[in-house]
């Protein structure tokens, strides 16, 4: 374990479980169909290259960036689109793949965006999901774990743009922060 983590939630194992069975789950749903991937830049980058592969149908993939947090640990409520779509969505099936859903607001503000531009559907599916933490109403169609009210780290997720590489996710140690 890495030396400022102080507790693992999910270990590798845990999450190349649920990893599994959240792509049989989409491939079913999805049989047939052709969706397009959106990834949120840049903490799902690891979570859409696993569920990528756990997928069996043909799928599109698809990057965004939003950008509410800064260094901190706190969402700042305003969201900002910083880098947009480069195809074309109208009429296709929309998956956004995100790490972890937190006070809701960039969800909210993504998934409306990418409604506005005439898409057959929009779906959500987060690794995380800290419904304790919501300022705004959410719940995601796909929700790997639900975890509790803390800060994690691993799996993509940062703190401060570090950590993003640690193969589990779990929590930082307090004098981490100081
Ligand atoms: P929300 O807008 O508050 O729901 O925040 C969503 C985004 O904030 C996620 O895509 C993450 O990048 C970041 N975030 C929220 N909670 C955490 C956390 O516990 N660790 C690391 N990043 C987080
Ligand atoms: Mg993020």
């Amino acid at each position: 374990m890495h030396r400022d983590i102080e507790k693992i939630f999910f270990t590798e194992e845990d999450i190349a479980k649920r990893v599994r069975e959240l792509g049989k789950q989409i491939s079913a749903d999805y049989a047939g169909k052709n969706p397009v991937l959106i990834g949120v830049l840049k903490g799902a980058f690891v979570f859409m290259a696993d569920l990528l592969r756990a997928l069996d149908i043909h799928c599109q993939v698809e990057f965004v960036a939003c950008s509410s947090y800064g260094a901190g640990t706190e969402t700042s409520g305003t969201v900002t689109l910083t880098k947009g779509l480069s195809l074309d969505i109208k009429g296709r099936d929309v998956i956004i793949v995100e790490d972890i859903l937190d006070s809701g607001v960039t969800i909210n503000f993504l998934k409306d965006y990418l409604l506005s531009l005439g898409p057959a559907s929009v779906k959500v599916c987060t690794f995380l999901d800290k419904p304790a933490r919501r300022k705004m109403p959410f719940e995601a169609d796909y929700v790997g774990y639900t975890c509790e009210d803390a800060f994690v780290v691993g799996y993509g997720l940062d703190y401060a743009e570090r950590y993003r590489n640690l193969p589990y996710i779990g929590v930082l140690k307090q004098e981490v922060y100081a």
